[in-house]
């Protein structure tokens, strides 16, 4: 069982308010703090109208949300944000110079003890942690966007991190029914994102050469392998591909064809310029006259759906 019972949020943008959700769903006592004027006031319609999701979809205890709501509260400085965290959940803007900014003062202005997490989806933590005070209670803990409902979230120590640290945040997140996934060691992007890029690469490609157009390329994913992936990664899915010979028959007898795709596939590492505008204009006519709201909403409903059958009782 964690012992985590006051958490603190530091940025209240599009993740830490997610985030906030989650564990204000759990009866969790949190406190806030975003920068940004505006971000901070949105951020109290967020938490509420998501952790209310949480309840009202079976995903969290009545009792726990009812708990958290009453909890909930705004912090007005760093001080008072993390003065007696006992975890805190780093979602600042997604820059070495930012985060290292703002977590030095927050290193000094909480517990030694108190775990400081963040939710970069690709820095190194042994990088941001030359900023931390006690840096062996920081840790990378990636979620994947939305952390209310998405489970996954990644554990990634730095060089300075303690084991201590690790275990104490993936037993934290278990506690709060997440599915935390430890790296062995750094690399830009963890797994998830790293993963995510090689994908993007190709269906770029795969507009920009003419082969599909966007909506098409996204049916391609969602209908098919995003379905096995929701229960499934890649290796295991190979393991039955090979039939009664296993993951070592797929390769020695379909890995070949895969070398074929593989010869003709791109390896630029910047998006190229010309194709922005056209696949911006594809996901765009995809949207067709729905708001970002309503696909977002949308979304989410089928995303409880998916993970109650999943991950549920
Ligand atoms: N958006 C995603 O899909 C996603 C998914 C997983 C992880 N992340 C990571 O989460 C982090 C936040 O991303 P986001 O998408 O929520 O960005 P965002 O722009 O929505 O939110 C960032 C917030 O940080 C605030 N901020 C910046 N400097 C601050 C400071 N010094 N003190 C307090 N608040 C400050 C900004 O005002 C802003 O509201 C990034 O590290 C990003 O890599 C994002």
């Amino acid at each position: 069982m964690s012992d985590m019972k006051q958490i603190a949020i530091l940025g209240a943008g599009t993740v830490g308010s997610s985030w906030a959700s989650l564990f204000v769903a759990h009866g969790l006592s949190v406190r806030f703090f975003d920068a940004h004027e505006q971000t901070q006031s949105e951020a109290w319609k967020h938490i509420r109208a998501n952790a209310a999701f949480l309840a009202k979809e079976g995903l969290a205890d009545s009792s726990d949300y009812e708990r958290g709501i009453n909890a909930l509260a705004a912090a007005s400085s760093i001080e008072e944000l993390v003065c007696d965290a006992d975890f805190i959940q780093e979602s600042v803007t997604e820059s070495y110079d930012v985060k290292k900014a703002i977590l030095g003062p927050t290193s000094e202005a909480s517990r030694p003890d108190a775990i400081i997490a963040s939710s970069s989806s690709g820095l190194l933590m042994t990088e941001v942690q030359k900023a931390i005070k006690h840096p062996e209670r920081s840790v990378i803990a990636h979620p994947f966007n939305p952390p209310h409902l998405v489970p996954l979230v990644e554990l990634v120590p730095g060089e300075q991190t303690s084991e201590q640290t690790v275990q104490a945040a993936r037993v934290f997140f278990e506690s709060i029914g997440k599915v935390p996934v430890v790296l062995n060691k750094e690399v830009p992007g963890h797994i998830a994102n790293r993963l995510s890029a090689a994908l993007w690469r190709e269906a770029i490609d795969l507009v920009a050469s003419g082969v599909a157009s966007v909506e098409e390329v996204d049916k391609a994913l969602h209908a098919g392998p995003g379905l096995r992936w929701a229960i499934l990664g890649q290796h295991m899915i190979y393991h039955l591909g090979g039939g009664e010979g296993g993951y070592l028959n797929f390769i020695d007898h379909i890995g070949s064809t895969f070398s074929e795709y593989w010869k003709t596939m791109p390896t630029w590492t910047e998006i190229p310029e010309e194709v922005k505008e056209q696949i911006v204009r594809g996901v765009v006519e995809a949207q067709g006259e729905r708001t970002l709201a309503e696909v977002s909403q949308w979304r989410d409903d089928k995303l409880v759906k998916l993970v109650k059958a999943v991950y549920g009782e």
